[in-house]
């Protein structure tokens, strides 16, 4: 079959939804390219390139007539006349939001795949261009905020005085909310970030950044977060407003699928802040954002001196890596319905990634597919790992705030070991007290060390305890043979367990791997 790839028309105009490299990958699974002529010139994709790569070279008519058209916006009116019965359009076309062209593809009887709404799924990540593309996104959002503070990022110690880093905030980490930590923290901000899904406070610290918590919490099925009731809304923003007015720069991505993105800053917040801050609302659309003065596509400063960036389009500023990275994700997308590498995609509704993206298939309307569970969060009831801070003591906070445990219940099961743990030292012969107190005292240490690593740190942690097993084993095998049949037993139940902690950490670590290979080679 053959894919068009056109020339984009709207707020993407310098996005290409296939570069010369990607071509060449749809071409090696079976399928001919034909590109709009210009169509990667924005990008620095010139023609040429295209024809190197064995695409050919057409008009945006041609590319519309292809068995299968793959863009980045929601087509025109006129661009799915063009479009033949039975042609595929692979393109992101948030179908909640836009059911008339949903049903006009459908009249057309074409099939319609939304590519921004692939599941948020292990296996799906590699053709998620909502994460390609918040990625880069969240990036420029600090690099924008960079050209527009009028000051270094990094601190500095020079010969003419002290220069303190920026401190930075993010209000919601998702795709762009981690790559806007991980940016600003390389260019030597102390960064801090809040979102209301506690889970995300290892993924902040594991970039080093600080993690500060909201008096609101939620433990997300699918990923995402819900809409907040208007007091926790009143709640959460508080504390936003707290941070704001300490901090010189905010980026805000907070979004709940489906809505209008949250008000997480409002007038009164933006004026508690200093002069030369500034706001990257990464939320904003044209009915609003994330900030209540944003205005979308545009930079405004207020009469206190607050710069607010309110652009949309902050992928299509770095259009190269950007056209890239949708390309390679349209590309991973067709190697999962091309198996074959025939060039003759099958759509399989029975796979959750195809059902999930699929919106029209054959002239049918099929959305909304079901809801895929996606569980990031924690067990209910699991305290969150970040380190608490207050949240501001009002009765209201109290009551929306996860119930804390008694300290009883918290540490009644410490006072019962160290009642075992005497007793056991009391009781054990002379020669073996010492023993016992360095064993004990090595369960405690081991108690708390491994307690306190974060989870991001438990693959190394676990080489750790598996050299650590390795001289268990040494040790009971060398006792293994006594002729007391108690230190023989004890010998075998050590090399027992230091086995399973061995060869249990083969199997996670094989597991873990798994998740990350591909299916086929690339
Ligand atoms: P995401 O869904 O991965 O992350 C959003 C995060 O916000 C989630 O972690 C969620 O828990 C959190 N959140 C929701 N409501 C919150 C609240 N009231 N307080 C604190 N946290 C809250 O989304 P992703 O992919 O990172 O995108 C973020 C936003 O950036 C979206 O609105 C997206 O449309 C936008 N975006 C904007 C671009 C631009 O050019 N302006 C480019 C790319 C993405």
């Amino acid at each position: 079959m053959k894919i068009g790839v056109p020339k984009e028309w709207q707020g993407v105009k310098t996005l290409v939804a296939a570069t010369p490299d990607t071509v060449e990958k749809l071409i090696g699974l079976g399928f001919s390219v034909c590109v709009e002529s210009g169509a990667g010139a924005a990008a620095n994709y010139p023609d040429e390139h295209y024809v190197r790569a064995d695409a050919e070279v057409v008009s945006g008519e041609e590319v519309w007539a292809s068995d299968i058209v793959t863009a980045l916006d929601t087509p025109t009116g006129q661009q799915i006349a063009q479009m033949k019965a039975g042609a595929t359009l692979v393109s992101r076309l948030n179908p909640s939001a836009n059911s008339a062209i949903i049903e006009r593809l459908a009249e057309q009887g074409v099939t319609a795949l939304a590519m921004d709404m692939v599941p948020r799924i292990s296996r799906a990540q590699s053709l998620d261009v909502r994460s390609s593309m918040a990625n880069v996104g969240g990036y420029r959002a600090v690099v924008e905020a960079a050209a527009h503070f009028g000051r270094l990022f990094g601190g500095q110690v020079t010969a003419a005085g002290k220069i303190a880093p920026a401190k930075l905030y993010v209000i919601g980490v998702g795709v762009a909310g981690l790559a806007a930590i991980g940016t600003a923290k390389s260019m030597g901000a102390i960064v801090r970030a809040t979102d209301v899904r506690p889970e995300v406070a290892d993924q902040v610290e594991s970039l080093n950044a600080e993690f500060v918590p909201i008096p609101v919490v939620q433990h997300s099925e699918d990923g995402y977060a819900k809409e907040m009731t208007a007091d926790q809304a009143k709640l959460a923003n508080k504390v936003y407003a707290e941070q704001a007015a300490e901090v010189d720069i905010v980026i805000t991505t907070a979004q709940i699928p489906g809505k209008q993105p949250p008000l997480l800053l409002d007038a009164e917040a933006v004026a508690g802040m200093r002069p030369g801050s500034v706001i990257v609302d990464m939320g904003a659309n044209e009915k609003g954002g994330n900030c209540a003065l944003t205005q979308a596509g545009k930079v405004i400063t207020t009469e206190n001196g607050v710069t607010i960036i309110g652009y949309t389009d902050l992928p299509s500023r770095l259009p190269g890596q950007a056209s890239q990275l949708y390309g390679q994700n349209i590309v991973n997308f067709f190697k999962l319905v091309t198996p074959e590498k025939n060039g003759e995609p099958v759509y399989d509704q029975n796979d959750e990634v195809v059902r999930g993206v699929t919106a029209v298939l054959d002239g049918q309307v099929c959305w909304p597919p079901p809801a895929v569970k996606v569980s990031a969060a924690p067990k209910q009831g699991a305290a969150p790992t970040a380190k608490a801070q207050e949240p501001s003591t009002n009765a209201d906070s109290d009551k929306l705030a996860p119930k804390k445990k008694s300290a009883f219940a918290r540490h009644w099961w410490k006072a019962l070991a160290a009642l075992l743990g005497a007793a056991l030292i009391l009781a054990a012969p002379a020669e073996m007290t010492s023993h016992f107190i360095v064993f004990e005292l090595a369960c405690v240490v081991g108690f708390y060390v491994i307690t306190n690593v974060t989870h991001a740190l438990h693959t190394p942690l676990m080489s750790v305890t598996n050299a650590i097993s390795g001289i268990i084993i040494v040790g009971s095998l060398t006792q293994i043979g006594s002729d007391s049949p108690v230190i023989a037993a004890v010998a075998f139940v050590a090399a027992l367990l230091a086995s399973i902690n061995i060869f249990g950490g083969f199997l996670v670590t094989h597991r873990m791997l798994g998740m990350f290979r591909r299916s086929s080679e690339d």
